[in-house]
């Protein structure tokens, strides 16, 4: 495993543009070497900022995307409806997907409408046709965008969840038991056979966490300690306010 690089910068503004920049630069590199980019998108709030600006960076002829040759996916999504204002979907569709040019087969969706059981085992049977895997075999994103939360948790991997246990599965329906529902999110199997992970993390709150993830010895303590790409690239963004402890 690589070291992971850390980029601290100064402000949101530099932020999304370092996040948006690699998101568009590792796109480019994906489909120049293989013909497609592969990427499993982050929720919450944070990377709204990011998904606009690669939507607005489309403008631009040096940073503008073949859309049809993306394949987009989540790496987790809350147990709720696509138009519910708590979806991560509905989150990247109103800052990105609805404002490029990417074919609707080329987004999944987790239909986390569904029995969060069923939501999991569907986008799992999704990730094995689109891979083409067979059983024993791991999805190898060219990107995974993850972020954090001030308890260090990550997707939806919450300290002391059922999931943070999974190594066979794909996808899981995990049970949170602060927000008591179900979230439906990747293993960490999956995260660490990607290409590459990207956290891009802000929040003054997060700060002590983010210093403890990045330079406490024991990796036992979050669960975002347990991203460990086993032959990829490993890229955390930050900005001062939120890296103020390291
Ligand atoms: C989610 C995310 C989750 C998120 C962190 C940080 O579904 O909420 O996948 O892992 O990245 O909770 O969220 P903020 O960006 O809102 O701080």
């Amino acid at each position: 495993m690589l070291p992971p690089e850390i980029k601290i910068v100064p402000d949101i503004s530099a932020f999304n543009r370092t996040t948006a920049d690699e998101f568009i630069s590792c796109a480019r590199s994906a489909i120049e070497a293989h013909g497609r980019f592969t990427v499993a998108l982050s929720g919450g709030s944070t990377p709204r900022g990011i998904y606009s600006l690669v939507a607005d960076d489309q403008e631009n002829p040096e940073k503008k995307l073949p859309w049809e040759k993306i394949f987009v996916f989540f790496g987790d999504e809350r147990h709720v409806p696509p138009t519910d204002a708590e979806s991560n979907y509905r989150m990247a569709k109103e800052s990105l997907l609805s404002k490029v040019p990417i074919p609707e087969q080329n987004v999944f969706r987790v239909a986390a409408e569904l029995d969060a059981n069923i939501a999991a085992k569907q986008y799992e049977e999704q990730l094995i046709r689109f891979f083409q895997l067979a059983p024993n075999q791991w999805p190898r994103f060219d990107l995974i965008m993850l972020g954090m939360g001030p308890d260090g948790h990550t997707a939806s991997l919450f300290p002391e969840s059922p999931a943070l246990r999974e190594t066979q599965r794909k996808v899981v329906a995990n049970w949170v038991e602060k927000f008591n529902s179900y979230r439906i999110t990747f293993t960490f199997p999956v995260i660490n056979h990607a290409a590459e992970v990207m956290f891009a993390v802000l929040g003054s709150d997060k700060a002590e966490v983010l210093r403890e993830v990045l330079k406490n010895p024991n990796k036992s303590l979050y669960p975002s300690q347990r991203v460990e790409p086993e032959n990829g690239k490993l890229l955390w963004v930050t900005d001062k306010i939120t890296a103020r402890l390291i």
